[in-house]
């Protein structure tokens, strides 16, 4: 263990080093596991001697202390925005107008993609990251600099140390988008619009826990004063490439029209492979004392231009609203389209997060609809162009799968079809549940194969994947006769390899992930005792005693108690009986060590695997529970916790703490 102050400023440079070849180059060179060794190492040096600690260390990138308002700051560059363009044709007129401004000098161009985000300032003295201001009014912005410490790929220290300001956009992928959203749908609040938004509003946040928590990345694409450092705008772009700051790998130049309007047409194609979402191109006079000769209006400079790529958006006929009827009853509106093409691709299907939406919109039949398609994420419907003929849609009140009357949960928008397991619908999604990755893990059993067996009538129910013979799957169409084999020998691997937990979660009760189902079975051992449980008491008192176990709460225990006596479910139970699938669950014991006694519930991303999390605080002596109650010692946040959990938290006062104390907690003794 390194005990000098040398060691570890050698030891905060090594980290750095890391993080820039994973953020900023996209190359890392050692393994996510030494990775995290080395950083809990500085971790624990810096816990050892608080005085040495620099500000930095990575280890300052966590947000801490909640902030009261963002101050103002007055900037001696204005940061100007840009004015647009949309055609070729004005794209030849800045051209032109940038030759005239030169007097038949020629003109090399950069062409950058122009990255939907957030604008961001960052100055650095002595090559330290001493401000991160947002654009405000352009001249005034505000000193938001807490919050942009936590944004990856933002270097708190270059590898120099120089004084130099640069600008670029903080942004959040496509991916960890479609993430932040999904995650929100599941927990019945509402999706974000859009990247940009989110990033913006984060970047806003006055506590920078919370900033810490949302996935955000730099790209830099200016530096203030550039001719300092550089003759021409893609050199200094290289030097603060140099200094460890991130800049886009897919800046290009041009010297001339035809190159420029070549590059403009390759881009069209090229944007949707970028992990991020781009408007549109910036195009800029390369050389920065030609710059200052073309110099600004008093809104824009006269020597870049951003060029916008065709919209998304497109417009078209709302046809039908289907209701989808998802795994746990959740009834949402799916919109059915005239066929469209929306940058390339074929949208005929969109969504609407739900009923209140469908409402808010205003959507009838037949009326002309905007929507979005961007990146990955699923087309969207922003809103109503044209009113059709038709009239407004109303919120179904039944199930459109079993006619069931529909329920509304309490705290969330989604309708629910209670009819659980007896609704074809929930019975069908149930089923490629229990077989899904991560459940059953049957492989072959997929969602086209399991909709061939519903409908064969070979399958109504988890329990009878374990009847099915290899002579039955051989008679069906489109089906070889290995895979029938394969699937048999999967669904044994799968029956052998059950434990009562994994079986438990993969019945798919709502609330009952793998955490409360390890509880669960850790108290009853097998399913036949669990039910013999429910059966020998009153709903209440069954209830009560589920409730006791550390980490269910009401709710699930709710959830379990109606699952257990609704009579659809306890058919299949006892065909699984029948069928002997009655697998007993080990005891765990329970180590001694920092955490004995103590209950932690661990949620969101996190740089280590949950399930190594988990065994590592058992180990330490600890239990994982699925939901923050009462009896919760610590809320493990990691990366996009939902609201729901922190405000649980809040509601019973359990500690919140992020990955870096866990570790703290896990080492200490
Ligand atoms: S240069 C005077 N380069 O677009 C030069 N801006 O509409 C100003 N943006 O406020 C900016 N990618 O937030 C520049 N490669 C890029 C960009 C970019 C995105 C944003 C930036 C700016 C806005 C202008």
């Amino acid at each position: 263990m390194a005990d000098s102050r040398q060691d570890y400023l050698a030891l905060v440079d090594e980290v750095t080093e890391h993080d820039r070849r994973y953020y900023v180059d996209a190359t890392p060179t050692i393994s996510d596991l030494e990775y995290d060794r080395m950083a809990k190492r500085l971790r624990e040096l810096e816990a050892a001697h608080p005085d040495w600690v620099v500000e930095w260390s990575p280890t300052r990138r966590v947000g801490h202390e909640p902030i009261s308002d963002f101050p103002k700051v007055e900037r001696p560059v204005a940061m100007l925005s840009l004015d647009n363009t949309y055609g070729e044709e004005d794209l030849r007129e800045f051209h032109e107008r940038v030759l005239r401004g030169l007097d038949g000098e020629s003109v090399v161009y950069s062409i950058e993609p122009k990255i939907d985000g957030f604008g961001i300032e960052l100055t650095y003295k002595q090559g330290v990251l001493a401000l991160g201001a947002t654009r405000g009014d352009g001249r005034i912005g505000e000193d938001v600099t807490p919050n942009v410490k936590c944004v990856h790929g933002v270097a708190l220290r270059l590898r120099e140390p120089v004084d130099i300001v640069v600008r670029g956009e903080i942004y959040i992928s496509k991916a960890e988008f479609a993430a932040i959203n999904a995650e929100r749908v599941k927990l019945g609040e509402e999706p974000f619009k859009n990247p940009r938004n989110t990033a913006a509003g984060t970047i806003k946040q006055m506590d920078p826990r919370e900033v810490a928590k949302r996935p955000m990345r730099t790209i830099l694409y200016e530096v203030v004063d550039g001719q300092r450092y550089a003759k021409g705008h893609l050199a200094s772009l290289d030097y603060i490439r140099r200094l460890g700051l991130p800049v886009s790998a897919n800046n290009s130049s041009a010297a001339d029209w035809d190159t420029l309007i070549g590059c403009v047409h390759q881009w069209q194609d090229k944007r949707d492979d970028l992990p991020y979402e781009v408007d549109g191109l910036v195009i800029k006079v390369d050389d920065f004392a030609q710059r200052q000769g073309l110099g600004t209006t008093s809104k824009f400079p006269r020597w870049a231009i951003a060029y916008k790529f065709p919209a998304r958006q497109v417009t078209t006929i709302l046809r039908d609203l289907e209701p989808n009827v998802g795994r746990t009853g959740a009834v949402t509106p799916v919109a059915v389209l005239d066929p469209v093409d929306v940058s390339g691709t074929t949208v005929s299907r969109a969504s609407v997060h739900n009923y209140d939406q469908v409402q808010r919109l205003g959507l009838g039949r037949g009326d002309r609809v905007l929507i979005e398609k961007a990146g990955e994420i699923i087309p969207q419907i922003l809103g109503v162009t044209e009113k059709g003929p038709g009239p407004a849609f109303e919120t179904p009140t039944a199930c459109p799968s079993c006619g069931s009357p529909l329920e509304r949960e309490e705290g969330r928008v989604a309708l629910a079809c209670p009819n659980r397991l007896g609704c074809p619908a929930q019975q069908l999604a149930a089923i490629e549940f229990f077989a899904s990755r991560g459940q059953m893990n049957i492989d072959g059993l997929g969602e086209k194969v399991v909709a061939q067996l519903v409908s064969q009538g070979l399958v109504h129910d988890v329990a009878d994947i374990f009847t099915l013979t290899w002579e039955q799957l051989d008679s069906l169409e489109r089906f070889a006769e290995q895979s029938a084999k394969n699937l048999i020998a999967a669904i044994d691997k799968a029956r052998q390899a059950a434990t009562f937990s994994r079986l438990l979660a993969a019945l798919g009760i709502p609330h009952v992930g793998g955490v409360a189902a390890k509880a669960i079975a850790q108290r009853y051992r097998r399913l036949t005792a669990l039910r013999a449980a429910a059966g020998a008491k009153e709903h209440e008192a069954f209830v009560e005693e589920l409730s006791e176990i550390e980490g269910i709460g009401e709710i699930i225990a709710i959830a379990v108690d109606r699952f257990l006596r609704d009579p659809h479910a306890a058919a299949i139970l006892d065909k699984l009986g029948a069928l002997g699938i009655d697998p007993e669950e080990q005891v765990v014991a329970i180590a001694e060590g920092p955490l004995t006694g103590k209950t932690l519930v661990v949620t969101g991303t996190l740089t280590q695997a949950r399930a190594d999390i988990q065994k590592r605080i058992e180990q330490a002596g600890g239990k994982v529970a699925g939901s923050v109650s009462k009896k919760t010692s610590y809320l493990v946040a990691g990366a996009d916790t939902g609201k729901t959990k922190l405000e649980a938290a809040q509601k019973h006062g359990v500690t919140v703490i992020d990955e870096a104390e866990l570790e703290k907690l896990l080492t200490s003794s």
